[in-house]
């Protein structure tokens, strides 16, 4: 494996993941047009439905000047029964400098020692999303200026949420302080728990989790308005949070079931901030991924 591959929060140390945060919030004015030494040849893989990770991934690899390929699992050998090493190591031996890659099974990458070119995840079944969680702590980081003593609500659809279980580990890194609400039933074990109204007074940063219907194996027996009333981020419990509380979100957003559509947009909300400070942590990663340190 790349020493340079991003898998999981929890490979990464203190300060590997604080310059990764300098570099990204670097890109986004001091550094704005900063290309990589030579154009390198980078494949997205992703075997699971994605529109912000993957094209803010394509728009930093472009903004960074590498020669970009999207990779179609139907269509390609996969249909033929090709294994995910398989399919890698093809692209590692046609000349690919880089792999993004997302796949459903948690931790993929397992599979995937003997690829020698940097991998960066996407996002594996229920497991890792490193760079969402990238992006979460620059936007955090940018309203609050530091991690120490940051309250951080995270609620939903915990167990099925790669983005909770990435967050939570750099929280405990970084010394702030996570909590995990929704349905009693989509909880981790021995993660801490709030009840709804109370975490969204609690917390500086409330962030409403989409419902993993594609995880879950039968439907869900609330409706839409139900869960909104129950579990949601409501305009009645917005009005309490905190005053420079901020709403997050990774989105997809499914309005009025999490969020109430209102709130999307409103003036604390800092859901399509996160999505620019995406590519800012995209580029950051891939700068890495090629060894290259400072500007
Ligand atoms: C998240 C994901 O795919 O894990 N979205 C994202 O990457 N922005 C969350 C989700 O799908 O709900």
């Amino acid at each position: 494996m790349n020493k340079n591959s991003l898998l999981r929060i929890r490979d990464l140390s203190k300060d590997e993941l604080m310059g990764i945060l300098e570099d990204a919030q670097g890109f986004e004015v001091l550094h704005k047009d900063w290309q990589l030494p030579e154009s390198k040849l980078v494949a997205n893989l992703f075997f699971e439905p994605s529109t912000r990770t993957h094209y803010s991934f394509a728009s930093a690899e472009l903004q960074l000047g590498c020669k970009v390929e999207d990779f179609a699992a139907s269509g390609s050998s996969v249909e033929k029964g090709e294994t995910l090493y398989d399919t890698v190591k093809t692209f590692e031996s046609i000349g690919y400098e880089a792999v993004v890659i997302r796949h459903k099974k948690d931790e993929y990458f397992t599979e995937l020692d003997n690829i020698n070119i940097p991998i960066l995840n996407a996002g594996d079944g229920a497991g890792n999303h490193p760079t969402q969680c990238l992006l979460d702590l620059l936007t955090i980081y940018q309203e609050f200026g530091r991690f120490e003593g940051i309250k951080l609500a995270i609620i939903g659809d915990i167990s099925h949420s790669r983005v909770a279980a990435s967050n939570k580990e750099a929280m405990e890194l970084l010394g702030g302080e996570c909590v995990f609400s929704g349905p009693k039933e989509w909880q981790r074990e021995g993660w801490p728990y709030m009840p709804v109204d109370e975490a969204v007074r609690w917390a500086d940063a409330v962030m409403m989790l989409r419902i993993q219907k594609e995880r879950h194996d039968s439907a869900m027996s609330m409706s839409d308005s139900e869960y909104l009333a129950h579990y949601g981020l409501t305009k009645e419990r917005a009005a309490a949070m905190k005053e420079h509380a901020i709403i997050m979100h990774p989105a997809p957003v499914n309005r009025n079931v999490e969020i109430d559509t209102d709130l999307v947009e409103a003036p604390n909300s800092r859901i399509f901030k996160q999505m620019s400070n995406g590519v800012l942590v995209r580029k950051a990663v891939i700068k890495r991924a090629f060894g290259i340190k400072g500007f």
